[in-house]
């Protein structure tokens, strides 16, 4: 055997084709193809590796290291040129401005307040600085703090006026925010006079109705307080609410069971019409004497009126399931 053909003889020459190769490519995918030209299977130092056999066994050592050798400096420098390749693409796209690492990152989305409780925030304000508090309870009530308690016993024909979603256990999701008052008033002796914000639920839906709705409902309980107050206490609040000073408000008689005399309060819009705002009166006797509170002494006014129509009309939005779809592009107009 010419000492030529060993494989040891070819490993040099093998080498350095290999690393012109290398460098020769210009992307990473031919710079796989060359690797396996010279390491594959099939590659010309793998073949070397096998042809070992054919040398006499006391050379056999000696030879396969320096292959060994030889093919640890080629992965290196398909290592290194990897790396500069990579460095090339990315000079290559910022010099094409494909990448401009000067951009502020995608951090998390800041959120806006809801024109529901923006609308929320403003009514608290305003009659907080009308001296009432502001109380909280639960959504889902007992059939006492619902009905029972506001004058309207079991099977009073008054409970479909708000019809119900009931839940296990003989409990209520609230239909209105009266309730609040009615706890309120079992931990606290009068005088009173809180407002009571909150989501009530009814099974009720179309484009001014929605199962679920926000209800911000008024309780003033002391010695002498009159519906004059009542009128008083309201058409101020409409006034600051929408900001004009020359607010109509008409009192329509009307039903509830925990008040009377009970009123509808509307306010004229625009065109002369007249829009229904709230339900309010004269806190009913009943009611007072449910809670423990002497209806001889005390006395006073309730009204409760709907937010989501306060929200609509302050905002002129004609569609009350707008304020529920959650589209961010519609209900970021409003922050
Ligand atoms: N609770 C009544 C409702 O939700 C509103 C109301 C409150 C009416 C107080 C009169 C007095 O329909």
């Amino acid at each position: 055997m010419s000492p030529t053909s060993t494989p040891v003889a070819d490993l040099d020459r093998i080498v350095g084709e290999a690393l012109a190769a290398f460098d020769a490519c210009r992307d990473p995918a031919a710079l796989e193809n060359a690797k396996a030209a010279y390491l594959g299977k099939a590659g010309a130092l793998t073949a070397q590796l096998k042809a070992l056999g054919a040398l006499p066994a006391a050379a056999r050592p000696a030879a396969g290291a320096r292959i060994n050798d030889a093919k640890a400096a080629l992965e290196a420098a398909l290592a290194r040129r990897r790396e500069s390749l990579a460095e090339e693409r990315l000079a290559a796209d910022l010099a094409a401005q494909a990448l401009d690492v000067s951009l502020p990152g995608r951090g998390p989305g800041r959120g806006t307040l809801h024109p529901i409780t923006l609308t929320m925030q403003r009514v608290e304000t305003l009659f907080r600085s009308l001296g009432f508090a502001v109380a909280d309870g639960p959504e889902i009530e007992d059939d006492f703090h619902n009905f029972t308690a506001l004058n309207t016993p079991e099977n009073h024909p008054a409970r479909s006026m708000q019809d119900t979603f009931y839940v296990d256990g003989g409990l209520v999701l609230r239909t209105h925010t009266s309730p609040i008052q009615v706890r309120w008033m079992e931990r606290h002796p009068p005088p009173v006079k809180i407002i009571a914000p909150g989501r009530v639920y009814r099974v009720d839906s179309d484009a001014t109705h929605s199962p679920m709705f926000h209800q911000v409902e008024g309780l003033w309980i002391d010695e002498t307080v009159s519906f004059a107050d009542l009128k008083g206490v309201i058409t101020e609040f409409l006034r600051r609410f929408f900001e004009r000073d020359d607010v109509a408000v008409r009192f329509r008689p009307s039903f509830f069971p925990f008040v009377e005399p009970g009123a509808e309060i509307d306010m004229a819009f625009g065109d002369g019409g007249w829009l229904e705002l709230a339900g309010a009166g004269q806190v009913h006797p009943n009611v007072l004497t449910a809670v423990g509170i002497d209806p001889q002494r005390w006395q006073g006014f309730a009204f409760g009126m709907g937010y989501d129509r306060l929200a609509m009309l302050r905002y002129g939005v004609s569609d009350l399931r707008l304020f529920f779809e959650n589209d961010l592009r519609w209900l970021r107009q409003f922050a």
